[in-house]
């Protein structure tokens, strides 16, 4: 590979993802060239244990022979089938079949999107949809929470609630609206999580009396565990204060599950640790573990029955794309779902455990104020006082420094611009991998603190 004329043509031509354009031409791409395991090379030769699964999505780990191979096969015979004018394929019907088995509650349909984005964005057309058809076009203010992200399509970056993807952009909307975040190391109401349920409900109580009632409210968003708002997760019961607070008010409870999804929390959706039943739920990453693209929208009977019976016979429902339900995407899917039926889940959940215990012990880092986690998903809060809970000042440029500090140490996590540093690794790691990459954790944070800067801040 020729590393320099890429990085050129990369940065002349190719357009990044949330990045700072300037910022990416002057440091220029690293090129991500192969995948095995839990470990990736990059067009150096240098390699990477991936902490955070790509971009939370390739749960199963990379070069996965039957995964491969079932792309392969679909490819070779027919690599693409229209959904629409009646056509249909049989990976996207298998997989529809299969996974809503498993989803919770009365979730029995699926709608196949492309990604993430474009599930939560197709939620809130068939809200618009069910909404209309049950006699209520009057309920169409959507509610949030504060630090949720729900991908970034124009409407659905109005229902994220983090500062970069509303700058410049017009949202939110004048019908997103958003709540605080049950963020239990930072809730104003303290960490008792009794007082967060609480002033969660009454905060969405307060919410809708402001937009005028519930009359007026289709729905409520949210994560189970806040991924990008930097892996906040709610305290146990929270989800179902919430779910309760939705029913009573004939407020749809929709859940996204794009990260969470696909055993990342432990079980095949976190929906399963409160027993949550939503009435839509969104996926994607995990669907396929990043193999190809793909996001699903659950639909529940009611919501599904409403739309089809309240539609005059003979009208569509407006809503769709060439790629929906792809046959290689859902025979990715169906081999990835074999691998989490087949022993995955369990060694993630495994594994997950020793992570937890090692993130305990990271507590005790002078830089950090708080870990978290559940399953293979964690969060490592950096402070710069930890009674005070001071975050680091921006001018220290932490996050740049233990992204680069890790890639010399050979380990990739996530480092957000606000100082915490999310972690995903993939399902098939195992506690050597967790070790290593613990480890590999406790230097880059030692060599942060190295700087004088960074130093003295701490001491003040
Ligand atoms: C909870 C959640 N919803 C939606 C999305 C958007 O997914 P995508 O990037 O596939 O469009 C993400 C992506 O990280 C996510 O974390």
């Amino acid at each position: 590979m020729d590393t320099p004329r890429l990085v050129s043509l990369d940065r002349e031509h190719l357009i990044h993802p949330v990045s700072s354009w300037q910022g990416h031409e002057a440091s220029g791409a690293t090129i991500l060239e192969s995948g095995k395991g839990v470990w990736l090379t990059d067009s150096k030769g240098h390699r990477l244990l991936d902490g955070f699964s790509g971009l939370w999505c390739v749960n199963t780990g990379y070069g996965c022979e039957s995964v491969i191979e079932a792309g392969r096969r679909q490819l070779e015979k027919l690599p693409y089938a229209t959904g629409y004018f009646g056509f249909s394929n049989e990976p996207a019907i298998e997989l529809a079949a299969r996974l809503t088995q498993h989803a919770p509650g009365h979730l029995n349909h699926i709608y196949f999107a492309l990604g993430g984005s474009d599930a939560v964005d197709s939620t809130l057309r068939f809200i618009r949809y069910y909404q209309h058809a049950r006699g209520t076009p009057e309920k169409r203010h959507v509610i949030g929470l504060q630090k949720g992200y729900h991908g970034s399509s124009f409407v659905g970056a109005g229902l994220t609630a983090l500062p970069v993807f509303h700058r410049d952009a017009d949202v939110p909307l004048p019908w997103q609206h958003h709540i605080p975040s049950p963020d239990p190391y930072r809730h104003p109401a303290g960490p008792d999580a009794e007082a967060i349920i609480q002033a969660s409900v009454q905060a969405f109580h307060d919410e809708i009396a402001k937009i005028g009632g519930p009359q007026h409210v289709a729905a409520f968003y949210c994560e189970l565990v806040q991924g990008s708002g930097g892996v906040i997760i709610p305290p146990k019961g929270w989800a179902t204060a919430m779910q309760a607070a939705c029913r009573e008010l004939d407020i749809l409870f929709v859940v996204d599950e794009v990260i969470t999804g696909f055993g990342r929390t432990g079980p095949l959706f976190a929906c399963a640790h409160e027993n949550i039943e939503p009435d839509m739920m969104t996926v994607a990453k995990g669907l396929t573990a990043g193999y190809a693209p793909m996001g699903g929208v659950f639909m529940s009977d009611t919501i599904y029955e409403t739309i089809r019976d309240k539609t005059p016979p003979g009208v569509s429902v407006g809503h769709g794309q060439t790629y929906s339900a792809h046959p290689v995407s859902a025979a990715i899917g169906l081999a990835v779902l074999d691998l989490y039926e087949g022993g995955l889940l369990e060694n993630g959940t495994r594994v997950g455990e020793h992570l937890a215990t090692r993130l305990r012990g990271l507590g005790n880092h002078p830089l950090v104020g708080t870990t978290r986690s559940v399953g293979m998903l964690a969060g490592i809060e950096l402070v710069t006082d930890k009674t005070t809970k001071t975050k680091p000042d921006a001018q220290l440029g932490i996050s740049g420094k233990l992204s680069r500090y890790g890639y010399e140490q050979g380990i990739l996590f996530r480092a957000f611009g606000d100082d915490v540093i999310g972690l995903a690794p993939p399902l098939c790691s195992t506690i050597a991998e967790m070790d290593q990459l613990c480890d590999g954790i406790v230097s880059v944070l030692d060599r942060v603190m190295e700087d004088p800067a960074v130093a003295s801040a701490l001491k003040a």
